[in-house]
């Protein structure tokens, strides 16, 4: 029979969940958060259940993490953002030593040694500028979707427009001068993602970055700001191999750590 463990991250802006059957990931779900975490989790969850064809009673060990974490209220327990961080990119790219998670809200850095074994971490100081929020934010005020971002900045030769790096709100009316001079929206986007890359970039070198560099969360599916990071940081930013999705590397985590939970407990 197989082992089957959960992990349930209810973040800022969205809500994910990751089933770990025995060695290998199974079903995953994601939907935006709601000002109803615990309902959130709960259907997240029941979605993962229905499309591997099980009942929560088939469930080992549900773990939540994440801004809501404690708002899971099916699970055995909750960890912290940074265990779960870790240990998903740890399992989904074995050379991982610094992770940069750029979510909704956070921005953050983990280092860890060869073993996983969390060494440092820094976040971002409670400014909205250089998150996923800060770019729904501009993209919103250009008339795009993020979605589009990275189309976008692509579209044209590299020719980033100079933005002031301040906070967003600065940034935001500084863009729509940018439109009214009639810079091309590339070159907007190029900038915006260029101030982004900045400011995580300061972050990622007061930490002490160690190689192999993974990027999650769900700005890491913006190879702009992958891209601008490159530049700034002067080293490979890698994203998960076999299309491993990296804003569900929380959850992911807190799946396997489920699993490493229930079978210590029970070889006691
Ligand atoms: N397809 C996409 N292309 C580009 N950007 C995306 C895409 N999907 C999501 N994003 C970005 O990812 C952000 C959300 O990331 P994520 O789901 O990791 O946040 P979160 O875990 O809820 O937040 P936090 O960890 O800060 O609490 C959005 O704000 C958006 O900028
Ligand atoms: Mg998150």
């Amino acid at each position: 029979m197989s082992l089957i463990t959960a992990g349930i991250d209810i973040g800022s802006t969205t809500s994910k969940a990751a089933l770990w059957i025995d060695d290998r990931l199974g079903p995953c779900s994601i939907g935006p958060s709601t000002t109803n975490p615990r309902a959130t989790a709960r259907e997240c969850y029941e979605r993962v259940l229905r499309e591997a064809g099980i009942e929560a009673r088939d469930v080992a060990c549900v773990l939540g993490t994440g801004y809501g974490r404690a708002k899971v209220s099916f699970a055995d327990d909750n960890i912290s953002e940074l265990s779960a961080h870790g240990k998903g990119a740890k399992v989904l790219l074995p050379s991982a030593r610094t992770i940069i998670d750029i979510g909704g809200q956070d921005t953050k850095v983990i280092v860890m040694d060869a073993s996983g074994e969390v060494l440092d971490f820094g976040m971002n100081d409670k400014c909205a500028a250089g998150t996923g929020r800060f770019l729904e934010f501009i993209a919103r005020t250009l008339g795009i979707g993020v979605k589009d971002l990275a189309r976008i900045h692509a579209s044209a030769a590299y020719q980033p427009a100079s933005l002031s790096n301040m906070c967003s709100v600065f940034i935001e009316s500084e863009v729509i001068n940018l439109v009214n001079e009639e810079v091309p929206l590339a070159s907007i986007v190029q900038g915006m993602h260029q101030s982004v890359a900045i400011r995580v970039a300061a972050l990622a070198k007061r930490m002490g970055l160690v190689e192999d560099v993974v990027i999650t969360g769900g700005v890491a599916k913006n190879t702009g700001v992958v891209d601008e990071l490159e530049r700034k940081l002067g080293v490979k930013v890698k994203t998960f191999p076999d299309g491993a999705d990296p804003q569900m590397v929380g959850a992911i985590g807190a799946a396997v750590i489920a699993r490493q939970k229930y079978l210590k407990r029970s070889s006691k």
